[in-house]
């Protein structure tokens, strides 16, 4: 078991918590701030503890200097202080005599947002290689040390791996219901168990597919992943995105699996991957010559109820359709609606699918949307995550 940070005294220490803060921001306007909400409660933990809080954050990837100017944290320190109704400092630095200086003038409760650690990548990637020498002069910073960055655990970076391993760490409350909520998943899901999974390229998810088909009771499918199984079963799915390199392993899977594969049987398209032009509905084996397929029909969405009404658990990872164009939203939407009714325990994976939720307005209708994209799939894979690795141990 990990330590978490109710397992330590924080009275009056300096407590270095790692957030994910990797948030989509345009022209200074923060898009979606559920990781920054998600952060929250282990914030108000430290303050509630009369901790001094230093946060450490990435955003974006950092190769230039160009990169530095569009990708610095002060909305985020913005944001957060409006969120807590309390001044977040922000230090335009990631090292030096300023960070130290404010860090050293800290009184209890303060808190101090750096800036965004993957400067130090610029221009030898030290964050990311997780240089020995920036975690050690990161953790000489602090007395203990939180990660609640989930969404960054599968990456062993010096904002994560590299300070644990210098002075006392724990997770804070985000990681902690991410491991609850999908290590569930994979220990004792409660069945009937359905996941359902979309998404364009079925490659880059073969391997949680392989694991999920041990675990679940049925996968309904979508999106581009669907259509590599309607390939692979020998349907002309015309125009519409499929992963050539992935039809062996899906008529694989089919083979072995084909009572627990659901696929669609209907769905709308377009001539072109856009919003507003005409609309094809058809039966997935009779699509339109030049259409692809963007979303799911009401066919299919009848079906996946039947198998969604009575089950127990469910994990939903990766978009059923183009939900963010108008004509396309209608299965993602119905699919919530389903989720949202029923009884069973429904997690989300982190990424489109839980930025899909999100943008439809169904964040507080699940039991968990998580912030991780390539760490919940990790997770999910069954890979140990480096930043979690590293935390002591109770
Ligand atoms: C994410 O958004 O998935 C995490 O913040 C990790 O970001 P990265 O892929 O740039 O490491």
């Amino acid at each position: 078991m990990k330590k978490v940070i109710t397992d330590f005294d924080l009275e009056g220490k300096k407590v270095i918590i790692r957030c994910d803060f990797n948030v989509p921001i345009e022209n200074g306007i923060i898009l979606d701030d559920n990781r920054i909400k998600e952060s929250l409660a282990t914030i108000k933990y430290a303050l509630d503890n009369n901790a001094k809080i230093i946060l450490l954050s990435h955003l974006g990837r950092i190769k230039s200097e160009e990169d530095k100017k569009n990708n610095t944290l002060k909305p985020v320190a913005d944001r957060l202080s409006l969120l807590l109704g309390k001044e977040v400092i922000f230090i335009n630095e990631t090292r030096g005599l300023v960070l130290e200086n404010a860090i050293n003038n800290m009184n209890l409760g303060d808190i101090i947002l750096v800036q965004n650690t993957r400067y130090e990548d610029y221009p030898d990637n030290k964050e990311s290689s997780n240089d020995m020498e920036l975690g050690k002069y990161w953790a000489s910073l602090g007395d203990i040390f939180i990660n609640d960055a989930f969404g960054t655990a599968h990456r062993a970076h010096a904002s994560n791996v590299g300070i644990s391993s210098n002075i006392p760490s724990g997770i804070g409350f985000l990681v902690s219901k991410e491991l609850d909520m999908l290590g569930n998943l994979l220990d004792n899901p409660k069945s009937p168990y359905v996941a359902i999974m979309g998404g364009a390229k079925m490659k880059d998810k073969i391997k949680v597919m392989d694991k999920l088909i041990e675990k679940a009771d049925y996968i309904l499918l979508g999106g581009g992943i669907a259509n590599t199984f309607l390939v692979a079963e020998k349907i002309d799915v015309k125009a519409s995105v499929y992963d050539e390199e992935s039809v062996e392993h899906a008529k694989m899977l089919m083979s072995r699996y084909k009572n627990k594969i659901i696929l669609p049987l209907d769905g709308y398209g377009s001539k072109e991957y856009k919003d507003g032009l005409e609309v094809y509905y058809s039966d997935v084996n009779n699509i339109k010559d030049g259409v692809m397929m963007l979303d799911l029909g009401p066919k299919t969405l009848e079906l996946y109820k039947k198998y969604l009404v009575n089950c127990n658990t469910v994990f939903w990872n990766g978009p059923i359709g183009v939900n963010y164009f108008k004509n396309f939203e209608y299965g993602t939407k119905t699919l919530c609606e389903i989720l949202k009714n029923i009884n069973a325990k429904v997690v989300v994976g982190g990424g489109d699918s839980a930025a899909a939720v999100i943008s439809l307005g169904y964040k507080d209708d699940f039991d968990h949307i998580s912030t991780g994209g390539g760490a919940s799939l990790e997770f999910i894979e069954g890979k140990e995550l480096p930043g979690i690795k590293f935390i002591d141990n109770k």
